[in-house]
Protein backbone atom coordinates (compact mmCIF):
# COMPACT_ATOMS: atom_id res chain seq x y z
CA UNK A 1 0.00 0.00 0.00
CA UNK A 2 0.62 3.94 -0.42
CA UNK A 3 -0.33 6.58 -0.34
CA UNK A 4 -0.70 9.11 -3.32
CA UNK A 5 -1.67 13.41 -4.36
CA UNK A 6 -4.18 13.72 -5.93
CA UNK A 7 -4.83 16.97 -8.70
CA UNK A 8 -6.32 18.42 -5.56
CA UNK A 9 -2.57 19.71 -4.56
CA UNK A 10 -2.55 21.43 -7.87
CA UNK A 11 -1.90 25.01 -7.27
CA UNK A 12 -2.60 24.79 -3.84
CA UNK A 13 0.88 23.17 -2.76
CA UNK A 14 0.92 23.99 0.75
CA UNK A 15 3.81 21.70 1.71
CA UNK A 16 2.09 20.83 5.35
CA UNK A 17 2.85 17.27 3.90
CA UNK A 18 6.62 17.74 3.51
CA UNK A 19 6.93 18.44 7.41
CA UNK A 20 5.67 15.71 8.96
CA UNK A 21 6.76 12.83 6.48
CA UNK A 22 9.26 10.61 8.14
CA UNK A 23 10.54 9.22 5.24
CA UNK A 24 11.18 12.46 3.14
CA UNK A 25 9.07 10.51 0.24
CA UNK A 26 7.67 13.78 -1.29
CA UNK A 27 8.70 15.01 -4.77
CA UNK A 28 8.25 18.26 -6.29
CA UNK A 29 6.57 19.90 -9.80
CA UNK A 30 6.05 23.19 -10.87
CA UNK A 31 2.20 23.18 -9.43
CA UNK A 32 2.09 19.99 -7.42
CA UNK A 33 3.70 17.51 -5.47
CA UNK A 34 3.80 13.50 -5.34
CA UNK A 35 4.84 10.34 -3.30
CA UNK A 36 7.08 8.31 -4.60
CA UNK A 37 5.24 4.69 -3.91
CA UNK A 38 8.50 2.42 -3.42
CA UNK A 39 9.83 5.30 -0.46
CA UNK A 40 6.28 5.52 1.20
CA UNK A 41 5.91 3.54 4.72
CA UNK A 42 1.80 3.97 4.31
CA UNK A 43 1.74 5.45 7.76
CA UNK A 44 -0.95 8.44 6.80
CA UNK A 45 0.68 11.03 8.89
CA UNK A 46 0.45 13.51 5.74
CA UNK A 47 -2.88 12.89 4.55
CA UNK A 48 -4.82 14.93 8.01
CA UNK A 49 -2.25 17.81 7.28
CA UNK A 50 -3.01 18.69 3.88
CA UNK A 51 -5.70 21.89 3.43
CA UNK A 52 -6.55 20.57 0.31
CA UNK A 53 -7.40 17.17 1.46
CA UNK A 54 -5.37 15.61 -1.47
CA UNK A 55 -3.51 12.86 -0.31
CA UNK A 56 -5.70 9.19 -0.55
CA UNK A 57 -4.61 5.78 0.44
CA UNK A 58 -4.11 3.71 -2.99
CA UNK A 59 -7.06 1.45 -1.61
CA UNK A 60 -9.49 3.99 -2.13
CA UNK A 61 -11.72 4.46 -5.06
CA UNK A 62 -9.79 5.76 -8.53
CA UNK A 63 -7.06 5.97 -6.98
CA UNK A 64 -5.20 3.61 -9.59
CA UNK A 65 -4.56 6.83 -11.80
CA UNK A 66 -3.06 8.83 -8.75
CA UNK A 67 -0.37 5.91 -8.04
CA UNK A 68 1.01 5.60 -11.46
CA UNK A 69 1.09 9.87 -12.21
CA UNK A 70 2.80 9.88 -8.55
CA UNK A 71 5.16 7.14 -9.80
CA UNK A 72 6.11 8.77 -12.96
CA UNK A 73 7.18 12.07 -11.90
CA UNK A 74 8.55 11.08 -8.53
CA UNK A 75 11.36 9.77 -10.90
CA UNK A 76 11.50 13.33 -12.60
CA UNK A 77 11.54 15.94 -9.87
CA UNK A 78 13.18 17.26 -7.14
CA UNK A 79 12.83 15.22 -3.09
CA UNK A 80 11.72 17.89 -1.45
CA UNK A 81 11.75 18.13 2.18
CA UNK A 82 10.96 21.48 4.23
CA UNK A 83 7.83 23.81 4.16
CA UNK A 84 7.59 26.43 1.37
CA UNK A 85 6.03 29.08 1.46
CA UNK A 86 2.00 28.17 -0.56
CA UNK A 87 1.72 30.35 -3.65
CA UNK A 88 -0.51 33.68 -3.07
CA UNK A 89 -3.53 32.09 -4.45
CA UNK A 90 -3.85 28.64 -3.00
CA UNK A 91 -7.14 29.19 -1.46
CA UNK A 92 -8.35 30.42 -4.41
CA UNK A 93 -7.95 26.69 -5.91
CA UNK A 94 -9.33 25.14 -3.26
CA UNK A 95 -11.86 22.89 -4.47
CA UNK A 96 -11.74 24.03 -8.40
CA UNK A 97 -12.77 21.11 -10.44
CA UNK A 98 -10.26 18.90 -12.84
CA UNK A 99 -7.70 20.94 -11.91
CA UNK A 100 -5.34 17.96 -13.55
CA UNK A 101 -6.98 18.17 -16.96
CA UNK A 102 -7.06 21.81 -17.21
CA UNK A 103 -3.83 23.02 -15.21
CA UNK A 104 -1.43 20.43 -14.40
CA UNK A 105 2.45 21.35 -14.71
CA UNK A 106 4.70 18.73 -15.73
CA UNK A 107 7.64 20.38 -15.18
CA UNK A 108 9.98 19.92 -12.31
CA UNK A 109 9.98 22.76 -9.52
CA UNK A 110 12.57 25.30 -10.26
CA UNK A 111 15.35 24.75 -7.44
CA UNK A 112 15.76 27.90 -5.38
FE1 LIG B 1 -0.27 19.51 -1.85
FE2 LIG B 1 -1.65 19.22 0.34
FE3 LIG B 1 0.92 18.75 0.38
S1 LIG B 1 -1.95 20.82 -1.17
S2 LIG B 1 1.72 20.14 -1.14
S3 LIG B 1 -0.59 17.60 -0.79
S4 LIG B 1 -0.24 19.73 2.01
Amino acid sequence: MTYCVTGACINCKYTDCVVVCPVDCFYEGENMLVIKPEECIDCGVCVSECPANAIIADTEPGAEKWVEINAQYANQWPNIRKLKPAPADADEWLNVPNKFEDHFNPNPAKQS
